[in-house]
């Protein structure tokens, strides 16, 4: 690949919350601060770093180049002054969020992921994204438990360490909350990608694979339909899920991005149900039972139903279709300049890998096919990536993802012809980014 000709345009970063009003309003004031805080970090005057900004060899020089900085030239910090790394102090902004107001406690809510300030397809597990029904805890380990009961010849209970010694394997694999996008079913309500879409996460998952236990348990050939996970916060957490996909590609999993599990992502154990809705994926997993019918638990009774237009609901629909978002530019950022940008994104597939990404910056008129980056793993993120060079003038960016069984993400006009506004769940619409002549990036809906 090589560099672009057109000159390279910069970009203000979206507040890593919501806009306050004054930044909303005034692309101005954005500038501005922008300008500033180059100032501040130059030692300029604001004249001089608008011009060291667009051109920073040009006058005096610029004296990040000129002067030798301490760090070149004293020693640094000793190993091991963080016995486990942290991020530089200088991304301190990138957090999880909660959305202000969305729930009455924090302990059953959600924190977002900042999807405008990550790489690549892995979420880093510090920004992996929370949803707690009844808050989460820090369970022992030596004191945890998985029991298998139901239609099994051999009903066991597993310490961690028996888990730890079977076979394990390790995959790649999106996690989505089924109400990722939940607040834009009726109209636009959130300004930025965190909380556009920040209900979804990408980590590399180890475990043992549940058709590893349910043999070893001697589970029921006959009869044995489903199975249930329960989990052991106070949430009574239940899901069923159907014995083929269970002994297809779930995994009991401890790991996650090569460590154990963290504590909000169910530490010790849970289960990972690729490709399914992140309400399944039980954490604190401490009971699997194996029936012969769908136990219509109340989370899949009465929540995590999609309500259709007719008045009727939808039950157990657990797959998480394909859809992509671009995560830069996306709302809440602001382009200060014509010129070149890459436009950068991440699309997803609960039906297998995403075949391609198209993308739009005239609001779905024509389509260029995005770059997809590195290999493509199957039910997990890819990272698309395409060239684009803004000429001042206003534009709508989408992107449309294709999975390998030739699903299209829908627009949201298709997709409200079929399920209406009223749902809560499953909204893989295709998003769309204004860009307005100020430069300014907001969250619209066009047809
Ligand atoms: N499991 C238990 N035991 N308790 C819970 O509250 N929340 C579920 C699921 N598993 C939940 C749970 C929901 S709704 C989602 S979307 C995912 O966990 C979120 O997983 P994460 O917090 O690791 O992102």
């Amino acid at each position: 690949m090589t560099k672009p000709q057109q000159k390279l345009g910069r970009l203000v970063k979206a507040p890593e919350n919501f806009l306050v009003k004054e930044d909303a309003k005034s692309p101005e004031t954005m500038r501005r601060k922008f300008l500033a805080a180059s100032a501040a970090s130059a030692g300029l005057g604001l004249a001089a770093a608008a011009q060291a900004a667009s051109n920073p060899v040009s006058g005096k020089g610029d004296p990040n180049i000129l002067n030798l900085p301490e760090h070149s030239t004293l020693l640094g910090m000793p190993v091991a002054a963080n016995g486990y790394g942290l991020p530089s102090k200088y991304e301190k902004g990138l957090q999880r969020r909660e959305s202000p107001g969305l729930t009455r406690v924090s302990a059953a809510s959600v924190a977002f992921t900042p999807l405008q300030g990550t790489f690549g397809i892995i979420t880093p597990s510090g920004l992996h994204f929370e949803r707690h029904h009844q808050g989460w805890w820090d369970i022992d380990p030596s004191k945890h438990r998985l029991m298998i009961n139901g239609l099994v010849k051999n009903p066991k209970v597993y310490t961690m360490d028996d888990l730890m010694r079977l076979p394990s394997v390790s995959r790649i694999h999106f996690i989505e909350c089924g109400a990722n996008t939940a607040m834009e079913w009726g109209n636009v309500a959130v300004p930025t990608v965190q909380y556009t879409h920040g209900m979804v996460s990408c980590s590399e998952f180890t475990g043992v694979p549940l058709s590893v236990l349910l043999e070893d348990c001697g589970y029921d050939k006959k009869n044995g339909k489903y199975i249930l996970g329960e989990g052991a916060d106070g949430s009574s957490m239940t899901r069923t899920i159907p014995m083929d996909r269970a002994l297809d590609d779930v995994i009991v999993a401890y790991g996650m991005n090569g460590e154990m599990l963290r504590p909000e992502n169910g530490y010790p154990l849970r289960l990972v149900v690729p490709g399914i809705q992140g309400v399944s994926w039980v954490k604190w997993l401490r009971r699997i039972e194996v029936g012969d019918m769908k136990w219509a638990t109340k989370d899949e009774a009465v929540h995590y139903i999609d309500l259709m237009p007719d008045g009727t609901h939808r039950q157990y629909t657990g797959i998480q279709e394909a859809k992509s978002v671009i995560t830069s530019p996306s709302g809440g950022q602001m382009l200060l300049d014509k010129g070149f940008y890459n436009i950068s994104g991440l699309a997803w597939s609960g039906r297998g890998k995403i075949k391609r990404v198209d993308v739009s910056v005239d609001g779905g008129k024509n389509w260029r096919t995005a770059r997809l980056e590195g290999p493509q793993h199957a039910k997990a993120f890819s990272r698309f990536n395409i060239d684009w060079v803004w000429k001042g003038e206003p534009a709508i960016l989408q992107s449309r993802a294709i999975d390998d069984t030739g699903y299209v993400q829908p627009t949201v006009h298709q997709l409200r012809e079929v399920r209406g506004t009223r749902s809560i769940y499953h909204n893989n619409m295709i998003q769309s980014w204004k860009v307005a002549e100020s430069g300014e990036v907001s969250n619209v809906q066009v047809s």
